[in-house]
C-alpha cells in the first residue's frame, strides 16, 4: 500500500541535501563553536555560515539579529517571557490573539497565574483574521508586547502583520509573530513586515527537528531564559546544537531555492482538494480564508462525523493528515482555534487538515477525493450525530 503523507504542519522529512549537510558536523567536525582550537573554530564557522543562510532567506539585516534555539516552542517563550522581563519597569499587559499555538496561549496563561501580565486574546472572524483596528484599540500605556501569528497552524490563515507591525511600531511596542508555520514556505522580509521578534521551526520546512531561532532586531530588549556560558550573544545560553543549525541553514537555503515552484505546486493541489472535498462530501466545509492562507493548508469540517474517526480510516488506507493540530488530537476537546472562528462544537470536532509537501503530487488528491467521501458516508451512517438517525 502507497502511504501518502499529507501533514506537513505537523513535521516534514528532512530534505537529503539537509541530512548530508549535517553528517559531518555527528563525527568528523564535532567541535564545540565555543572552543578557541581549529575543530571548534571549523564548527564556529560551519554555524556563522548557518546564521547568514537564514538571515538571507528572512532578509535579516545584521545575521547577529539570530538567535538559535531548541525549536518553535523555546523562539515562542523567549520571546514572550523575555519581553516581560526585561520590561518589566514599563508595563505588563500583552496583546495576543485567540487562535495562536499553545506555545503562545500557555506562555501567557502561565504568566496570568504566575500574576505576572494581563493578557488581551483579541478576537478573529470566521475566517480567522485579526483585525489590526483591534490590535490599535487594545494597546495602552503597560502594553509591552503583541504577539500575533504569520499563519495558523489548522486552518492556514495568514494574518495582516505588516499592518500589525506598523502600528505596533507607531505606538512604540514590540512586536513579535510565531512564524513557524511560513518560514520556508512563503517570502518572508523581517524588513518590510515591521516586526521586531520573529520565531521559527526547523522541522516544518525539512530541517531537523529540536532546532529552531528567534529573530530579534537590533535593540530590542529581552532577557534570555536560558542562563549559563553566554552562548547567542548572552541572549540563549547552552553549547550550540551545530549539526541542527546546520540543517536548518541548509534548510533555508534548499527553501530559497524551491518555494516559488513549490507555492505555485502546492497551492493548485490545496485549491483542487478544497473543492474536490467540498463538493463530493455534503454538509462539509472549508475553514479559514479563502485567499489568504498557507500555500500546502486545505482545512475543511465534515459535519455529523468525528474528526478522529476519518483520520482512523483514513489511515488504514494509507492516508496520514491530522485532525486540528497535532498537539490537540488525541483529546476530545474541540480546537480552540475552530471554536474561535465561531464554529460550533458540533461541526469543530469533524475537522480535518491536509498539508502538502513538496514531495505531493495531483495523484495524492485524487487518492484522497476517492477514499474520504465514502469513509464519512459509512461513519455517517453509523454515526448517532447523523441527522437522519
Ligand atoms: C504555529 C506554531 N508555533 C509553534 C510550534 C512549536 O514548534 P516546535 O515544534 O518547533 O516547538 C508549532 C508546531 O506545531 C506551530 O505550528
Amino acid at each position: 500500500m502507497e502511504r501518502i503523507y499529507l501533514d506537513h504542519a505537523g513535521t516534514t522529512p528532512m530534505h537529503p541535501k539537509v541530512m548530508e549537510a549535517m553528517q559531518p558536523y555527528f563525527r568528523e567536525k564535532f567541535g564545540n563553536p565555543s572552543s578557541l582550537h581549529t575543530p571548534g573554530q571549523e564548527a564556529a564557522q560551519a554555524v556563522a555560515e548557518a546564521r547568514a543562510s537564514l538571515a538571507e532567506l528572512l532578509d535579516v539585516a545584521y545575521p547577529d539579529e539570530i538567535v538559535f534555539t531548541s525549536g518553535g516552542t523555546e523562539s515562542d517563550n523567549t520571546a514572550i517571557l523575555g519581553t516581560l522581563f526585561a520590561l518589566k519597569k514599563k508595563g505588563n499587559h500583552i496583546i495576543t490573539s485567540a487562535i495562536e499555538h499553545h506555545a503562545v496561549l500557555h506562555a501567557c496563561q502561565f504568566l496570568e497565574k504566575q500574576g505576572l501580565a494581563k493578557v488581551t486574546y483579541l478576537p478573529v472572524d470566521s475566517t480567522g483574521l485579526v483585525d489590526p483596528e483591534d490590535v490599535k484599540k487594545a494597546i495602552g500605556e503597560k502594553t509591552v508586547l503583541v504577539t500575533i501569528m504569520h499563519a495558523n497552524n489548522e486552518i492556514g490563515t495568514i494574518q495582516p502583520v505588516a499592518e500589525i507591525g506598523a502600528i505596533c511600531r507607531e505606538r512604540k511596542v514590540a512586536c513579535h509573530t510565531d512564524a513557524v508555520q511560513t518560514v520556508g514556505h512563503i517570502p518572508i522580509s523581517v524588513q518590510k513586515i515591521n516586526i521586531d521578534m520573529l520565531s521559527l521551526s526547523a522541522h516544518k520546512f525539512y530541517g531537523p527537528r529540536g532546532v529552531g531561532a528567534l529573530y530579534v532586531r537590533k535593540g530590542v530588549r529581552i532577557s534570555p531564559l536560558m542562563h549559563g556560558g553566554g552562548q547567542e550573544k548572552g541572549k540563549r545560553s547552552g553549547t550550540l546544537n551545530v549539526a541542527g543549525i546546520v540543517g536548518l541553514g541548509e534548510a533555508a537555503q534548499q527553501a530559497a531555492l524551491e518555494m516559488d515552484s513549490e507555492v505555485r505546486r502546492q497551492s493548485e493541489m490545496r485549491d483542487s482538494l478544497i473543492k474536490g472535498l467540498t463538493e463530493a462530501i455534503p454538509d462539509s466545509l472549508m475553514t479559514g480564508h479563502p485567499t489568504q492562507r498557507l500555500p500546502n493548508n486545505a482545512s475543511i469540517c465534515v459535519r455529523y462525523v468525528e474528526g478522529e474517526s476519518m483520520l482512523l480510516n483514513m489511515d488504514l488506507q494509507g492516508i496520514a493528515a491530522s485532525s486540528g493540530s497535532a498537539c490537540t488530537s488525541g483529546s476530545l476537546e474541540a480546537s480552540h482555534v475552530l471554536l474561535a472562528i465561531n464554529l460550533p462544537h458540533e461541526i469543530a470536532h469533524g475537522s480535518l487538515r491536509f498539508t502538502f509537501g513538496r514531495d505531493n503530487k495531483t495523484a495524492h488528491v485524487s487518492r484522497v477525493l476517492e477514499v474520504l467521501p465514502p469513509v464519512v458516508e459509512r461513519l455517517r451512517a453509523m454515526s448517532p450525530l447523523n441527522k437522519q438517525t
